[in-house]
Order: structure tokens, then sequence, then C-alpha cells
């Protein structure tokens, strides 16, 4: 049932402020503000490393959480596609952790991955929007994501309460490894519960987005651009926008620009960027200019003080909601799916069954 939405995907996109908000009370408390965990064979404050695998958009959330585990946590992280992964005889260090990332909990590469860091001693963590999966099954703990069934073929709350799952974990590792005090705790906790309510606001973006999206259409390639955990984001807004609008996208991190990609820039090469205004946006400020200075047309996603530094010579700039870096990549995933979503209507796509794709990749 689509509701009154066009498409599955377009329920997806906004049933995430109600569906986030249920995956956070899976183990946050609100009355202490504290995560509480299932038990677990591992204790993270003794774990030597953690090792995230996943394909396509859940390793996307992977990628993100790599810099959460790393900051808050000070936890060694490596993230790999699935693929790579089970292929490459990773010398996986003793009594690590391997989580293991997935919607359909179906993946035949994720789950054979799971296999592999099972036979070589891991503990093996499953994150995964279906209970009755295999790779929920096989995990020794599951966390699982209560996204509820997600039909369109590309990924959307599922991505977001992935990372929801994923930020919990970072703060109660942080917590048990002393990398953060309980006052930071419950910082980081309360931008976690505040963000049900942003990604409302973000919503509201919903009808700029389409004004957007009717420009983008007409483009062949675009490039999407973003620093430390927004740099995922860019690779998850590129794969987006190729699987639905079929326009070819790239993400690149904003300083990798000019080791290659800014040779592609002219003005018929959109470039999108995701920059809140946290302590790196100065230098996505430059890279911006030198996209600009080059004939290049650049879509800003930033928060008001952002479009404030950056002036307005930005093609179009999307003000998004104040929130705190912590949290930024989980809400800046709205406008972004938002973009692609109207991008592919725009161009008159299959939005929810896009060609030569499926829902769950149980083949090699
Ligand atoms: O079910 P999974 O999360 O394991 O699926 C992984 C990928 O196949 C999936 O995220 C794919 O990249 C989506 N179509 C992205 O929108």
């Amino acid at each position: 049932d689509k509701g009154n939405h066009r498409h599955f995907m377009a329920k997806e996109i906004h049933e995430q402020p109600e569906v986030v908000g249920h995956t956070l009370s899976t183990f946050y408390r609100p009355m202490t503000e504290t995560v509480e965990l299932p038990a677990a064979p591992y204790d993270w404050a003794a774990l030597p490393k953690v090792t995230m695998v996943a394909c396509g958009t859940a390793h996307f959330a992977c990628a993100v959480a790599k810099y959460w585990f790393e900051q808050v946590a000070r936890l060694p992280a490596e993230t790999d596609i699935a693929s790579e992964f089970r292929y490459r005889n990773p010398p996986l260090v003793k009594g690590g952790l391997s989580i293991f990332v997935s919607q359909s909990g179906e993946t035949i590469d994720t789950l054979t991955a799971l296999r592999l860091a099972k036979e070589q001693g891991q503990h093996i963590a499953g994150i995964v929007n279906v209970p009755e999966s295999a790779i929920a099954r096989e995990s020794d703990v599951l966390y699982p994501t209560n996204a509820g069934p997600e039909i369109g073929v590309a990924s959307t709350k599922a991505f977001t309460c992935q990372l929801t799952t994923l930020a919990l974990l970072a703060i109660a590792a942080g917590e048990a490894r002393g990398s953060i005090d309980a006052d930071e705790r419950k910082r980081l906790t309360r931008t976690l519960a505040e963000l049900p309510r942003l990604m409302n606001v973000a919503l509201h973006l919903d009808e700029v987005m389409g004004e957007v999206a009717h420009d983008l259409a007409k483009a062949r390639d675009v490039l999407y651009l973003g620093r430390g955990a927004m740099y995922p984001l860019a690779l998850e807004g590129a794969l987006k926008l190729k699987e639905i609008s079929y326009i070819h996208a790239e993400g690149y991190a904003s300083g990798e620009l000019k080791h290659g990609p800014i040779a592609l820039i002219d003005e018929n090469v959109p470039v999108i960027v995701l920059a809140p205004s946290d302590e790196l946006f100065d230098k996505t400020v430059s890279n911006m200019q030198e996209v600009m200075a080059r004939g290049g047309r650049v879509i800003l996603i930033t928060d008001k003080t952002g479009a404030e530094r950056a002036g307005d010579s930005a093609w179009h700039t999307i003000v998004m909601p104040d929130a705190d870096p912590f949290v930024a990549p989980i809400l800046y995933s709205i406008p972004i799916q938002l973009l692609a979503y109207h991008t592919a209507v725009a161009k008159g796509t299959d939005v929810d069954q896009p060609r030569n794709l499926a829902k769950s990749v149980t083949v090699e």
C-alpha cells in the first residue's frame, strides 16, 4: 500500500522520521539517556578492531560508521564491500568484531563474507532489517533495524535506520572504551533523539527538490562531493541517482577534486556539494569556487550558516535545518533521496522497479 504517495520510494522516504524513531527506541532509553545493547560475547572495551562488511547502500552506511567508530569510540574500524572481502583473504585481528549490514539479510556476498569471518573466529554481529533472514540467523548478536518492509528497490529508510543503529553502537562503544564520558554520551544521544523532528523539517524540502530536479534531469553526468562522514553520503547520493534516473553520477571526497575529477567540470556537469557548516566548511567552499571558476554549476546542500558563508554564487542552495555534525549524515540522506526521486519522476523512469535491478541480490 503506497498510502497517498505515487511510489513506494516516496512513501518510504516520508516514513523515515517515524521508523528512525522506532529504530532509536530499540536501544535508546530516553529517561536515562543511555544506550542499552543486547548481551554479547564481546566487550566493546576490549575489541581490537571492528570490520564492517556489506554491499551497495548498506556498505555506504558502514563507511559513514567508520568515522563514528574512529572519532567517538577511538576504535580502529575498517569497511569493505562483501564481494571483495570474501575473496581477498583478509588478515582478521584475533578477537575482532565483524559487523554485517543488510536490509534483506539475504544478500549472498554479505552472507558468504559472514561465514568466512565466522570460520576465522571473529565475533559476528548483524544489522538486519528482515529478522527471519539468513544473516540475522547466522549472527552471534543481532541489532535489528526497525524500518519495516522496504519495497522500493532503491534503499532509503533502511539506510537511515542502519545509520541510526550504527550511531548507537558507536556511542555504546565510546562509553565502554572511556573515549566519551556520560555528559558526552548524553549530548550525542540527544542529537539522535532530535533527529525525527529534524527529518520532518527536511522533508518539507520536497517541493523545492522537485524544482531542482527539473534542472538536474537534463544532465548526463553529475558529481557529488562531501568531506568526512559526508563523503560516503556523496557516494550514496550518486548511487541513488544512477539507480533510478539512469543519469551517470559519481561521488568524490571534496579534497580529491583536483586530483582528477575537476577535468570533467564544465557547464554541463552539475556538482552537488553536501556541506553542513562544520569545521571543514571553508575548505569545501574553496572546492566549490574551483568548480564555479570552471563554469561548473553547483547545487549546495547546507544549513543557514553555510548558506550565508557561501554567498549566493551557487546555482541552487538548499537550506537544511541546523544539526550537530554527528547526525548530519543521517539528516542529509533526505535531500539526496528526494533529489534522486524527483529527478527520476521528471525523467519518467520506473522509480520503484528500476531496470536491471533486483531488491535482493541472492546470486553472485
Ligand atoms: O539487502 P541488502 O541491504 O544486503 O542489499 C544491499 C544492496 O544490494 C542494496 O543496498 C542496493 O545497493 C540498493 N539497491 C541501493 O539502493
